[in-house]
């Protein structure tokens, strides 16, 4: 008995460290995942992402801009799943990049890695894990290209 409690707990927080929830919203999926990967829900939390739609039409030096609908149909869509834990913590900015914890994991990552052409920035999250878009971002399945697997 005790020795099930144990490999749960394991389970769960090892499957919280390494992942989110998948970003499974088709019109989320549609809109926003198109220029970039569509990043999970959980990654910011909700003032955040209140930021982000309520500023597309300057996305980031580019214009993002949706229909009424489609923009608060999203939008509840990702309060309803944004994060609150350690991933956002302190993170009001409208990018998951810039979120003390996400810095903290990538202080390692050598900037050349990042800046090649392959890679560009830190925001391209596919480039690196590999299994990002399932929301899985456990070091097992990060492989830098030309560099290879993270160890
Ligand atoms: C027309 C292209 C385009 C579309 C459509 C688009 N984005 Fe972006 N998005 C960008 C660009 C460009 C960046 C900046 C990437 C970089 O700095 O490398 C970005 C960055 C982001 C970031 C910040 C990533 C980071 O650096 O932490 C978030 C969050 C984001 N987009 C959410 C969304 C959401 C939500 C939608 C749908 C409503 C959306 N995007 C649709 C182009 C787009
Ligand atoms: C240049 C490659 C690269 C890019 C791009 C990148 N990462 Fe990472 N990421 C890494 C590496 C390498 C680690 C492991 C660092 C370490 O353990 O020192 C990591 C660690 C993580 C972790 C912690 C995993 C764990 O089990 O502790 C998360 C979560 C994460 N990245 C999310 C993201 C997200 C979200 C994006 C995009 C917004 C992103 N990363 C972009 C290379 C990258």
């Amino acid at each position: 008995m005790k020795k099930v409690v144990l490999a749960s707990v394991l389970i769960a927080s090892f499957a919280w460290c390494s992942g989110v929830p998948a970003a499974t919203d088709p019109l989320y999926q549609k809109e926003c995942a198109s220029c970039h990967f569509g990043y999970q829900p959980a990654l910011l939390n909700k003032a955040s992402w209140e930021k982000v739609m309520g500023s597309l039409s300057e996305h980031f030096g580019t214009d993002a801009s949706l229909g009424k609908e489609d923009s608060q149909a999203i939008l509840s869509y990702l309060v309803r799943n944004a994060g609150n834990g350690k991933i956002t913590t302190g993170n009001d900015t409208t990018r998951i990049t810039l979120s003390a914890y996400f810095k903290r994991k990538h202080r390692e990552v050598p900037l050349k890695q990042i800046l090649q052409k392959e890679v560009g920035s830190l925001s391209n999250c596919m480039a690196c894990h590999t299994t990002a878009d399932k929301g899985s971002y456990s070091e097992r399945y990060i492989v830098i290209p030309n560099y290879g697997r993270w160890e």
